[in-house]
């Protein structure tokens, strides 16, 4: 049996690390990096943190406007897809890389395993909302985080080849917060790359990252999250996507931001040793709310929506309007409840994942 895994953005080497892992102690496993993110600290570092197999292929397509940047994966995907055969193409998650890696495949009849299926925002203008629903249109194995997106997935008509699995990135953080001791605070916060604000460790420390096209592509946006946060009782450690990196800094010569520690993206430890340590998290990432979840800090989410709905449960997420005074009332008055469900399963994803792919009824 013969896989090959597309990814392209920075939670994609987080998930395929935690099914890479697996796949290949059952079969073959041929990995093409589409190239999408591809500053180092936004890749490589990831491969080797993580351990993740070096690709087989790297596209090298990189930035563009989205349909260039998807026709370009779409045709260096299917060439690789022509010359290697496989049984199976794997994408996870709902970014260009997913939607370029389910469309070569299913042009060419080979079937596609989407990882982390069924999410939806219901919002259409999203470029994520419309890679998930395509994909999953596409897929012969939709494998599920939770009962909700089972659900959205039969809510349009797609029963077949549905699976509940738990979630991947659950298991990520499973395996990998075990590792997140071995280095002390002042470590960890010297390995810090600085843009701006205090540098050398704080004693209690907020968590953000903001990132999404909706925040960043509007400058007042971004202001008004950076003024929110002067106001907060505790520095805001912001690790900057290359994008929000540069809004930031038009935003700051007129702000002066004094409570902001800007620091370059982190790798996939730090970011588990900072979101477990922070008094909240303050994001507009997908992936982010489900970590602070599973690591228990509460989050706060800058967004009208949230895909992963049951974090909203018991207010361990909350949703913020992009004003001033909805984020600090969120950030500072939410009350949190005590209990807490365990909604993403048990760090067993992966392995679920692969005891169906490869049972022999499964077997084309
Ligand atoms: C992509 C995904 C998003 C995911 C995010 C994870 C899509 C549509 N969006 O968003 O769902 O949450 O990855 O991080 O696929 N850039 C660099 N260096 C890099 C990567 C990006 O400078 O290594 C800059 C470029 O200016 C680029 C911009 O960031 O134009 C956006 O990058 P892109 O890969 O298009 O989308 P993301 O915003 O990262």
């Amino acid at each position: 049996m013969k896989i090959v895994t597309v990814v392209g953005a920075r939670p994609q080497f987080i998930k395929a690390a935690a099914v890479s892992r697996k796949i290949r102690e059952y079969s073959e496993e041929i990995l093409v990096h589409t190239g999408q993110h591809y500053d180092s600290n936004m890749s490589e570092l990831f491969f080797q943190e993580l351990h993740i197999p070096s690709p087989d292929y790297n596209l090298g397509v990189g930035s563009g406007t989205h349909g260039k940047q998807t026709a370009e994966m779409l045709q260096g995907i299917e060439e690789i897809l022509i010359k290697e055969k496989p049984d199976y193409l794997m994408v996870y998650g709902d970014t260009n890389s997913t939607i370029a890696g389910a469309l070569a495949a299913s042009k060419l009849l080979i079937p596609v395993i989407h990882v982390e299926a069924g999410l939806r925002s219901f919002n259409m203008a999203m470029p994520e909302e419309q890679n998930r629903i395509l994909t999953d249109h596409i897929s012969k194995y939709l494998f599920c985080s939770t009962d909700t997106a089972v659900e959205n997935l039969h809510r349009e008509g797609i029963t077949k080849g549905v699976y509940n699995i738990g979630d991947v990135m659950c298991d990520a953080v499973m395996y990998y917060s075990n590792l997140i001791d071995e280095k002390s605070k002042e470590e960890y916060f010297a390995d810090l790359k600085y843009i701006f604000g205090e540098r050398g460790a704080v004693e209690r420390w907020y968590l953000s990252t903001v990132h999404r096209a909706e925040n960043t592509d509007d400058v007042s946006k971004i202001k008004t999250i950076l003024s929110s946060y002067e106001k907060l009782d505790a520095p805001v450690i912001l690790p900057a996507h290359p994008r929000t990196r540069r809004m930031i800094q038009q935003v700051n010569d007129e702000l002066q931001l004094k409570n902001t520690i800007c620091v370059e993206p982190i790798g996939y430890l730090e970011m588990l040793y900072f979101t477990k340590n922070a008094v909240k998290v303050v994001t507009d990432s997908g992936g982010l709310q489900k970590e602070a979840y599973i690591l228990d800090t509460p989050c706060v989410t800058l967004r009208e929506q949230t895909e992963w709905v049951e974090t909203l449960n018991g207010n361990h997420n909350i949703l913020a309007h992009i004003n001033e005074a909805d984020i600090l009332d969120k950030i500072l008055n939410t009350r949190v409840s005590e209990q807490k469900e365990n909604y993403y399963g048990n760090g067993d994803a992966a392995e679920k994942l692969c005891s169906i792919i490869f049972s022999e009824g499964n077997h084309e």
